[in-house]
């Protein structure tokens, strides 16, 4: 069997490897080699968890819509999938999107829903568009059971009748009413659903314990380009004005990705580099730029740049990962498996999701000392880690696994490169860039003509 070495995910889609392949040995691996300082400039891509909002968002019109800087990662490509299933007309040019939702129907197609969660974004718009939406049920994932009783328990509020029948969610709403809906807890896509259905429901809509995340305010200008009447999004009140008539077409330009960004500086503090990145907005990533300098990395924030460098050992650290403002959950395995590497213990507990800590059996493999108690992770460092094959079970997981393959003597090979290209837009290209010796190797019988 043939190896064709690439340096990134360019030149395939991640769909294409992983609905042709067969088993693991057709699956493309990272290559790691630990120990290189990594030093240079990376680009930030545009921000995957506002511009699949920003998807779903767009079938609120018959109007062109185009969404630019956005990422090429598996996310996007899938959402594409489901908005074409749902009748839309969708081209990715470069990082621009183009979405043209004139002609829809409310089933959503069963296969790309199943892949990714953040599927069920699409409910809201298409009951406020439509009146009806067909979707099959969200399934749970590697981090914990993700159930959507939120979001329909919103959806309701505003009028939609809801069946969950045979693994799927059927709406059906003749008009969406205003109504004050109180979260029990800050959801980030259900605040993003509830804000979408009322942003076309008749009268007047007040969410109450609203995520805050930067994502929701994107979601909210969003909608507002497209002639739509939300404020509030940040805070943990959101007030949405439904406007009586169709929203229009929107031309718009998404945020870096602040988890990738967050990623990229890990990476640079783990290798004792030092890295400049860029589109950064800094205000998106506070905690995190401060629980990194805490450990002894210095920052250095210009406009939209951030110069991240190591001076000296790092030091342990205590994470709580929380909703935002907090210290994002989608950053704790990527600095869990940084602080394997520092002086002394530190204490990381997972309060957002049941079991987002998968990734610890993996770093063990590498020879990490590190105890989990339900949610809360006791890592002991320093520790050397040692090149090991390990297997990435989600998203961050995978980030994590890099994390450490940057700080471990000798080769790391990482498996379940599917969950990287989910998120992450050619992470291997932009480390192998700055220094890093890091090879994509895909199989070359695995590559679909
Ligand atoms: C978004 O997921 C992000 N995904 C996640 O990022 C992120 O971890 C999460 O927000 C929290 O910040 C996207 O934006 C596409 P939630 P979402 O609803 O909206 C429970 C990544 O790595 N919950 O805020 O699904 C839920 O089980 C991904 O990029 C309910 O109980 O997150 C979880 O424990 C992973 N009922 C907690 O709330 C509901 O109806 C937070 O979920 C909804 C959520």
């Amino acid at each position: 069997m043939g190896w064709r070495v690439t340096l990134g995910s360019s030149t395939f889609s991640p769909f294409r490897i992983k609905r042709h392949a067969g088993g693991n040995g057709t699956l493309p691996t990272l290559t790691v080699e630990g120990g290189t300082p990594l030093k240079g400039e990376v680009r930030v891509s545009g921000a995957k968890n506002a511009v699949l909002k920003l998807m779903a968002a767009s079938l609120l019109t018959k109007e062109p819509c185009v969404v630019r800087n956005v990422p090429r990662i598996g996310d996007v490509f899938n959402m594409i999938e489901v908005l074409e299933g749902l009748g839309a007309r969708c081209s990715l040019d470069g990082d621009v999107l183009y979405i043209e939702a004139r002609d829809l129907h409310p089933e959503a197609p069963l296969e790309p829903v199943r892949e990714m969660r953040a599927s069920v974004q699409v409910m809201g718009p298409l009951l406020g568009r439509l009146g009806e939406v067909k979707i099959a049920q969200p399934g749970g994932c590697a981090i914990g059971a993700r159930p959507v009783d939120l979001h329909l328990a919103g959806l309701r509020a505003l009028g939609a009748t809801i069946e969950e029948r045979h693994g799927f969610i059927h709406g059906r709403a003749a008009k969406l009413v205003g109504s004050e809906i109180h979260f029990d807890l800050p959801s980030v896509g259900a605040t993003e659903n509830i804000m979408m259905a009322a942003a076309v429901a008749e009268g007047e809509t007040v969410i109450r314990n609203a995520a805050r995340e930067p994502e929701i305010i994107e979601v909210q200008n969003f909608i507002n380009c497209m002639g739509g009447r939300i404020r509030g999004a940040g805070t943990d009140t959101i007030r949405i004005v439904g406007v009586g008539g169709p929203l229009r077409g929107v031309d718009y330009t998404v945020i870096p990705d602040r988890i990738e960004a967050g990623t990229l500086a890990v990476c640079a503090a783990v290798s004792g580099g030092d890295l400049t990145l860029r589109p950064v907005i800094v205000e998106h990533m506070e905690l995190v730029v401060a629980k990194l300098a805490e450990a002894g990395a210095a920052i250095e924030v210009r406009d939209e740049t951030m110069r991240i460098w190591r001076k000296g050992k790092l030091k342990p650290l205590q994470i709580r990962s929380q909703p935002y403002p907090g210290f994002p959950t989608d950053m704790q395995p990527q600095i869990l498996a940084m602080l394997t590497t520092a002086e002394g213990t530190s204490i990381v507990t997972e309060t957002v999701y049941s079991s987002r800590f998968k990734h610890v059996d993996e770093l063990r493999r590498m020879g990490a000392d590190i105890t989990v108690d339900g949610r809360v992770a006791v890592v002991r460092g320093p520790c050397e880690l040692t090149g090991a094959r390990v297997e990435a079970s989600d998203l961050r997981a995978a980030a994590a696994l890099v994390v450490a393959g940057l700080a471990a003597e000798g080769e790391t090979v990482i498996e379940g490169l599917q969950h990287l290209d989910r998120g992450y837009e050619d992470l291997a290209g932009k480390l192998a860039s700055v220094g890093a010796r890091i090879v994509r190797r895909v199989p070359s019988e695995a590559i679909v003509p």
